[in-house]
């Protein structure tokens, strides 16, 4: 069905199927597989080796049934890149797992609209994080690193995920946002519920109250409009016409959402990576002008999450059938351990050919935060290794993952020697 934003509505004709008893005829029964993806205690004892080794123990297209949903799932490089780049075969109808209120229904803006509608609401918010945008906040994201790392370098450990993982991001997001800071822990606090509980009542009510926030959020920004992405997207026109109240709070609900957990999942994976690798650390901090490489290098390994589509016609893949209304996922750390595209995928090599990595997708759908992302990570790394150049995981540590769709450890306890500061 064609996705018209300015009248949402529920999705139609999409069935959720559940579940080894709802796995539709036209699978074959090959190719279903229960493999735990987000759930099950192999994946959650270490995600990306268990998404590493997919490659050897699935086919590359296989339909994936569990208690969160059936889908058709690929693990190929190429086959999510021709997934991720046919919008008019895969639809992003039904694209975000989020419970709403039938009756007040909105569409998460821009990921559930297909082209071409989704362009215009991208371009109300592209040139801000756009590569030139983003640069622009460089000094401020630098600066933030710094104050962090004053407040506990010299006390020889941290909480890494408190202190400075969710913290730095975080705190860029809100003041482009143009939210308050004060509310940092809080709205963790939400985006966690929301994207790890599992809960479908817990994710709804979450929901709700992250939307009666956002909705005070937005009239206040509709009278006082500020330099913030919540009032640009308040004040933004589509096709000449005021953005309405359900598309203004859908984009800014769903950026909310988009941009509080992936890149502090993103920095505690790296962190732990960086800890139990010094020789690595070394090479990064002895190579300076290699530092786009690391971080995509870094990125293509720590990759945090899935795309979701709906078949929006029936379409053959690798010569298997998908039929309209089947739900599909690109598990996207899979396709970055393609051993066929990253030879050793599960190596750590900075000096790799440069391929398209899928930490952030490809098509009209490709992340919206992504350049602001690799600053962030760039920035972090190169401040961090520049004031904390040695440091280690806390005796006894052991990475713990809860499920959900955004992978990374719970907790990130770091310590170093602050004799070794230089
Ligand atoms: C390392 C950090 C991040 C990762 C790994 C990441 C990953 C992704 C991925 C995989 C998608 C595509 C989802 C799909 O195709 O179904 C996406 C979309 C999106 N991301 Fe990110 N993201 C990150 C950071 C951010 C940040 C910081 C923001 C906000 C400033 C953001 C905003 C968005 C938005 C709005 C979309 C939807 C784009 C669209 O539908 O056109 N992301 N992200």
């Amino acid at each position: 069905m064609r996705i018209d934003p300015a009248n949402p509505v529920p999705p139609t004709g999409i069935v959720r199927r559940i579940g080894r008893d709802q796995v539709p005829d036209h699978v074959p029964p090959e190719l279903v597989f229960e493999p735990g993806l987000t759930y099950g205690p192999e994946f959650l004892a270490d995600p990306h080796k268990f998404m590493a080794e997919m490659h050897g123990k699935y086919p590359p297209v296989f339909y994936n049934v569990g208690p969160f949903g059936n889908m058709w799932s690929v693990i190929k490089h190429e086959d999510a890149l021709f997934v991720l780049r046919h919008a008019e075969l895969f639809s992003n109808e039904d694209a975000t797992p989020f419970p709403r209120d039938p009756a007040e229904w909105f569409y998460f803006i821009p990921i559930e609209i297909d082209p071409p509608d989704h362009r215009k609401y991208r371009n109300i918010v592209d040139p801000i994080v756009s590569p030139q945008g983003v640069l622009k906040l460089e000094d401020r994201i630098r600066a933030l690193a710094n104050d962090l790392i004053d407040d506990f370098i010299d006390k020889g450990e941290c909480t890494f995920d408190e202190a400075f993982g969710r913290p730095l991001p975080v705190l860029v997001f809100l003041d482009l946002m143009g939210l308050p800071r004060a509310m940092c822990d809080t709205f963790v606090s939400w985006a966690m519920a929301l994207l790890h509980s599992n809960d479908r009542q817990i994710m709804g009510d979450t929901l709700k109250t992250i939307g009666d926030y956002l909705k005070t959020a937005i009239a206040e920004k509709q009278a006082s409009p500020d330099d913030g992405l919540v009032s640009r997207i308040v004040h933004a026109e589509i096709d000449g016409q005021p953005i309405s109240e359900r598309e203004a709070f859908g984009f800014v609900t769903f950026l909310f959402i988009a941009g509080l957990d992936t890149v502090f999942a993103t920095l505690n994976l790296i962190w732990v990576w960086l800890a139990q690798n010094p020789e690595r650390r070394q090479e990064i901090i002895d190579n300076p002008d290699k530092i786009n490489a690391v971080v995509e290098e870094l990125l293509r390994v720590h990759s945090v999450t899935f795309s979701g589509r709906t078949v929006a016609q029936d379409v053959t893949l690798r010569g298997i059938q998908l039929k309209k209304g089947d739900k599909i996922t690109s598990i996207l750390p899979a396709c970055n351990f393609d051993p066929g595209v990253f030879p050793n995928p599960t190596e750590v090599d900075f000096n790799r050919p440069k391929k398209i990595i899928l930490a952030f997708t490809v098509g009209v759908h490709s992340c919206m935060g992504a350049h602001l992302a690799r600053l962030e990570v760039k920035i972090a790394l190169q401040e961090w290794l520049r004031r904390i150049p040695e440091f280690r995981m806390k005796h006894g540590f052991k990475a713990e993952y809860r499920p959900g769709g955004v992978v990374g450890p719970e907790t990130v306890p770091l310590v170093w020697d602050v004799a070794l500061i230089p």
